[in-house]
């Protein structure tokens, strides 16, 4: 699997030649400027929930690609609307799908599409094939739920946990996220983009050290093979 980080929440993922997108929010993340949309490639857009910070570039990239939007019932409905398929999940469910299986799992925030329209139940994604089994939370907070993870899926390689504090959890709640979910490899997400989520690099990343975890910072634009 290689994982690119597009800053924010938004990452591109290569799983057996499937290209998947996080929570899109690009052209509107001035740390995220060099990065070209024209650029990504999707086959399918998985959505944690209606935020903008994590749709906002999901129509115009589902459009470029003719791909697939995979999130909660209604972000589904709400891009069928303008044209764009779908499939459409819901908290506990997990279906199979070309590039694995993904579980759609809970997370403790809230959900509004860009134009106020209810948004559903905010989730993260737990996907597994015969490569690799990740957890992307989406916005969450700490939540006793992720000790399901490891009860309900297959050993997790690498978690992406939100770590911008305010909005969703900090890095300090997201060191006991990790043993919950019983995985000592986090990528971080969901800081630095705006004021309010700017945080200290160095000591997020002591306070995983310390704790015998690894928590990664990707650059936006970097790669990393998993
Ligand atoms: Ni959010
Ligand atoms: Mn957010």
């Amino acid at each position: 699997m290689k994982l690119t980080y597009l800053g924010q929440s938004a990452f591109h993922l290569i799983t057996n030649g499937i290209n998947l997108i996080f929570d899109p929010m690009i052209s509107a993340n001035p740390l995220a400027s060099h990065i070209e949309l024209s650029s990504l490639s999707s086959d399918y857009i998985l959505l944690s929930h209606g935020h903008s910070d994590h749709v906002a570039d999901a129509e115009i990239l589902a459009k470029q690609n003719n791909a697939k939007i995979i999130s909660n019932y209604e972000v589904v409905s709400w891009f069928e609307n303008k044209g764009i398929a779908g499939h459409p999940m819901n908290l506990g469910g997990k279906y199979p799908f070309e590039f694995g299986t993904v579980k759609y799992v809970n997370a403790v925030h809230s959900s509004m599409m860009p134009d106020g329209s209810y948004g559903g139940a905010p989730g993260g994604f737990v996907i597994w094939n015969g490569d690799k089994s990740f957890y992307f939370a989406g916005d969450t907070a700490l939540t006793l739920d992720m000790k399901l993870i490891p009860m309900l899926c297959p050993t997790l390689d690498f978690a992406i946990l939100p770590i911008g504090d305010n909005f969703t959890m900090g890095y300090e709640d997201a060191v006991l996220a990790a043993d919950f979910i019983q995985c000592d490899k986090i990528i971080g997400c969901h800081f630095d983009t705006f004021g309010y989520i700017k945080i200290d690099h160095e000591a997020a990343i002591s306070e995983f050290k310390n704790a015998g975890k690894e928590l990664i910072l990707l650059k936006i634009g970097q790669s990393i093979d998993l």
